[in-house]
């Protein structure tokens, strides 16, 4: 029989185009379907095989610069429903939970999400983010006392604002400065002094390099062969480990004669509720963790603040109003935690600016099991992907998302719609951390400095995180 060209294309490419088409959606769904009966998947597309929707969510975040609207495609196409869509992303089957209600049902249900790392001997096992269940509830109780309480973060206040006033010198003196690189030698210096109280150049440098190894190995395929990302962030690991470890040892030689008031030295004599101490190894796989939790992190804050403050001249002004008082009664002097929590206006600014960063914009969980949530199943094993990023910039959230308004936290916002920091028993552990370090370094550029934009109209780049494409240029004078 002789096949015609259009017969052809009836016959083998069409069947073959749609076969190939919802390939994963038979693949995944359907045995899932077959054998649950009655129950169903959330709506969405699993897309091509391997590729799953790749393509779709590269082209929302990378080509067209619009990351929101693959969101916005699947409600028009799905509807609202419950806040969850089916897909298939990064090589797995996932689920995207983009409503508060959806999105807070997943993040307090520990029973139900697990949270899955690439590599525990990366993260190091004995770590907070590693560990699980009553391990989990013990160390972050100590990590949480050591880091994100007032007397800790009244001690971290003075400790890292000599840095902070030098750095911001050094800034001015170059005139013309990246604001991102410059945030995140700042804030790795501060890290360093107050976590293990390393000042000089030469351990920071090495310790930088590694942990920059180490914070590859993350989004690196976790192949142990020499010569992989992945292989050598293990290598950064241990490498900055030992330099933890050795500190530690002449520490534990000094006795208590020696005193640091550092993390190290908190976390190595904090007791439990237990009364139980952290053992060495939970101490140092708990430094290299924060480090790791917390320094790109709050890199990318300062970068935002000094971005939107160049664009927003109004809140720069708003805000030098509240600090120039306080910097008048200091005469020199530094800025105290007291007067940090005091300065109102300020903690509604370091708010926004970290609503519009969207520093974190997914947190993934794991099913551990079939979990159903109002009406709809989310499969054993498949990957839970809390969208939170699509919270902040939804204007059912909040009102007139893309404007940066300060203002808008006179009134707390909805409830979970706010999830910068994560929510539930993993919610971030150096959140006030995070913002403190935010605030001193607000306080120092606005009564000392004026900065604008080098290019006001860079590209945005939303991945792997938001950030523009010149990570913020400025030229910066003291006043
Ligand atoms: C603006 C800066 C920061 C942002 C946006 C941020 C965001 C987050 C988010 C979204 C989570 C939840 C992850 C999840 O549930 O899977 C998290 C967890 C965590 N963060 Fe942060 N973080 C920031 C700064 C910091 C800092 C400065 C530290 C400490 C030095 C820190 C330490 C941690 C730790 C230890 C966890 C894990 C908590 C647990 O598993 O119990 N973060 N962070």
């Amino acid at each position: 029989m002789n096949m015609t060209g259009a017969g052809f294309w009836v016959a083998v490419v069409v069947p073959l185009a749609a076969l190939l088409w919802w390939w994963n959606d038979y693949w995944y769904a359907l045995p899932f379907l077959l054998r649950r009966g009655s129950s169903k998947l959330p709506p969405g597309y699993m897309g091509l095989p391997f590729l799953g929707e790749m393509v779709a969510f590269l082209w929302y975040f990378k080509v067209l610069g619009r990351p929101d609207d693959f969101i916005n495609a699947k409600r028009s196409k799905y509807g609202d429903g419950v806040g969850l869509y089916r897909t298939h992303l990064l090589g797995e089957p996932m689920i995207i939970v983009c409503t508060p209600s959806a999105n807070k049902f997943v993040l307090q249900s520990e029973s139900s999400f697990a949270l899955k790392w690439v590599s525990d001997e990366l993260v190091g096992k004995t770590s907070l983010v590693a560990v699980e269940g009553d391990s989990h509830t013990r160390v972050r109780g100590l990590v949480v006392r050591a880091i994100n309480q007032p007397n800790a973060l009244r001690k971290i206040t003075l400790m890292v604002q000599p840095r902070v006033v030098a750095s911001l010198r050094s800034w001015s003196q170059r005139g013309r400065i990246t604001a991102y690189n410059e945030a995140k030698k700042l804030i790795f210096a501060n890290t360093a002094k107050y976590f293990a109280s390393f000042e000089t150049d030469r351990v920071l440098d090495t310790l930088d390099d590694l942990f920059k190894g180490v914070l590859i190995g993350f989004r690196a395929y976790p192949l142990k062969f020499p010569g992989t990302a992945f292989h050598h962030a293990l290598k950064c690991r241990r490498k900055a480990e030992a330099i933890f470890r050795e500190e530690m040892e002449t520490r534990k030689k000094c006795g208590a004669s020696v005193t640091k008031n550092d993390l190290m030295e908190s976390l190595m004599q904090m007791e439990g509720e237990d009364g139980k101490r952290l053992s060495d190894v939970e101490v140092i796989d708990n430094i290299v963790s924060l480090v790791v939790a917390g320094y790109i992190s709050t890199s990318f804050s300062v970068m935002w603040a000094l971005y939107y403050l160049a664009k927003y001249p109004d809140v720069l002004l708003k805000l030098r109003e509240e600090h120039m008082p306080i910097s008048k009664k200091l005469k020199g002097d530094f800025i105290t935690y007291e007067e940090i929590a005091s300065c109102k206006y300020t903690a509604k600014v370091v708010e926004e600016v970290i609503r519009m960063a969207n520093i974190a914009a997914f947190v993934f969980r794991t099913a551990k099991k079939d979990v159903d949530y109002r009406g709809y199943k989310i499969p054993k094993g498949w990957k839970v992907a809390c969208w939170v990023r699509y919270l902040h910039t939804n204007p059912e959230c909040f009102e007139d998302p893309m404007c940066f308004n300060p203002d808008r936290w006179n009134e707390a916002p909805k409830a979970g719609s706010y999830l910068v920091f994560g929510g539930g028993p993993r919610i971030c552990a150096g959140n006030m951390y995070a913002r403190l370090q935010l605030t001193i370094i607000l306080h120092h550029l606005v009564v000392g400095y004026r900065w604008e934009l080098v290019n006001p109209n860079a590209k945005m780049v939303y991945l792997p995180h938001p950030k523009p494409a010149d990570e913020v240029e400025i030229e910066i004078t003291q006043i």
